[in-house]
């Protein structure tokens, strides 16, 4: 479809036997050359990772026909979760904390049960933060990252496309990287969207080096494009230096990452991406976090500015967002534009049948919305 696309996929064809040539069979398998083949027509060096033996050996086995085969299903399962994470035992190894906590463990079984029994027949699935990020300032790296958590992420969605799809990491801050990991990722691999953290490196969305990143995504045409936002922990440049810049004592997880989401929202808005770029769309992660109880007071400061349309849709997860929820609803956000969200496995343990009964029992929503919230909406976003 694209050609940039083809391309790639004709190097990769054409690459078998180039790629045969360097010491050791498993070292080079089809798998592998076909990856670093695409990735050395988009100027990428999957190699300069140092897990990367690692990293293609479980693309490799997570493509297995034994592992295909064993699919939990629910036959009886409706719901589609939209905010959930993918994390490969080599990611967890390079980033074993994530917002102040220990980053979780996951495999492919565990997920397809917690499918099974929370009643999910379909995940759309992300590497949370920091993704990419986990090397700030190493551009090479970050972009063989970006590149490498994709190809895996697309790998499990081959083995179970009923069950899984996945929006890309993109290698931001580093704008012409992420614009071919974009294109790569939509075009070729087949991803559902693309994630972005509310701060790459430091740099809120809004932030004018971003700019040709959305001009891009929205010049495709599609009006489909979905960004899912997601929270990251807050950094400050200091004297030319990356920062963290958590001002409590607190995982920055426990109640940052609200603050970053309205932080970069703000910005999106301000900047006026968010009005200039129409064909994008919008997943934010936790209702939305502390955005929507911020906005009348900040559009004050900018009276020429339309505020933030509600056409953003706002995904839930955690054990007490169901007054969060009712309280977005009082803001004029429609049932309509809520989408469910697990966050699993990131949520602290046992409040994911919490959660999800505070929304089933919800005295504040009809059983048509439930039914929206719980797959029919995220039909909508995704165009399904
Ligand atoms: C199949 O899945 C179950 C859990 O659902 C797991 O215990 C078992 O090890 C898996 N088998 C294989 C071959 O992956
Ligand atoms: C399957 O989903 C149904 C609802 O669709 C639920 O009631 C049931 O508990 C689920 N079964 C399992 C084994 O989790
Ligand atoms: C998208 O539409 C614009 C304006 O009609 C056009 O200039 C651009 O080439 C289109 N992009 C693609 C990828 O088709
Ligand atoms: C900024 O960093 C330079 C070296 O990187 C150091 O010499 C200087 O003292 C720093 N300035 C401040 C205000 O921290
Ligand atoms: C959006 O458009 C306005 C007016 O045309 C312009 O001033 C602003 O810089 C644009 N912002 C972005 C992020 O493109």
């Amino acid at each position: 479809m694209h050609f940039a696309c083809r391309a790639n996929v004709l190097l990769a064809l054409s690459a078998f036997a180039v790629a045969t040539n360097g010491p050791g069979g498993a070292e080079h398998s089809p798998t592998r050359s076909r990856i670093t083949e695409a990735a050395a027509a988009d100027h990428i060096d999957p190699t300069v990772l140092p897990f990367i033996s690692t990293a293609f050996a479980s693309i490799e086995a997570i493509q297995s026909p034994v592992v295909a085969a064993n699919n939990t299903i629910n036959a009886s399962a409706t719901r589609v979760d939209t905010h959930v994470h993918l994390v490969p035992d080599w990611y967890r190894a390079l980033v074993p904390v994530t917002g102040g906590n220990p980053t979780p463990e996951w495999d492919v079984q565990s997920h397809l049960q917690f499918m099974a029994d929370n009643s999910i027949r379909h995940s759309f699935a992300s590497v949370s933060s920091p993704g990419s990020g986990a090397y700030p300032g190493d551009e090479t790296k970050s972009v063989a990252l970006a590149r490498v958590l994709n190809e895996w992420s697309a790998a499990l969605v081959k083995t179970y496309p009923d069950r899984f799809s996945f929006f890309a990491v993109v290698p931001l801050p580093y704008v012409q990287a992420a614009i071919t990991e974009v294109d790569y990722a939509l075009s070729c691999l087949g991803a559902a969207g693309v994630i972005r953290l509310t701060n790459h490196e430091g740099f809120c969305l809004g932030n004018p080096t971003f700019t040709p990143f959305f001009d891009f995504l929205n010049s495709r045409n599609s009006s489909r494009e979905v960004i899912f936002v997601h929270p990251n922990e807050p950094h400050v440049h200091q004297n030319h230096t990356l920062t963290s810049a958590n001002p409590t004592l607190y995982p920055p997880g426990a109640i940052e990452f609200y603050f970053e989401t309205a932080r970069t929202f703000m910005d999106l808005t301000v900047s006026q991406t968010l009005a200039n770029f129409t064909k994008l769309r919008y997943a934010v992660a936790h209702v939305g976090g502390s955005f929507p109880s911020v906005i009348d007071r900040f559009m004050r400061n900018y009276p020429a500015l339309a505020a933030p349309s509600t056409e953003l849709y706002k995904s839930r997860a955690g054990p007490t967002y169901n007054h969060q929820v009712q309280g977005l609803l009082a803001y004029g956000v429609p049932a309509s534009q809520l989408i469910f969200g697990s966050d699993w496995p990131y949520g602290p343990p046992l409040s994911y049948l919490d959660s999800l009964a505070a929304i089933v029992d919800a005295p504040f929503l009809s059983p048509e919305d439930k039914e929206g919230v719980f797959g029919g909406n995220a039909g909508v976003l995704f165009g399904a």
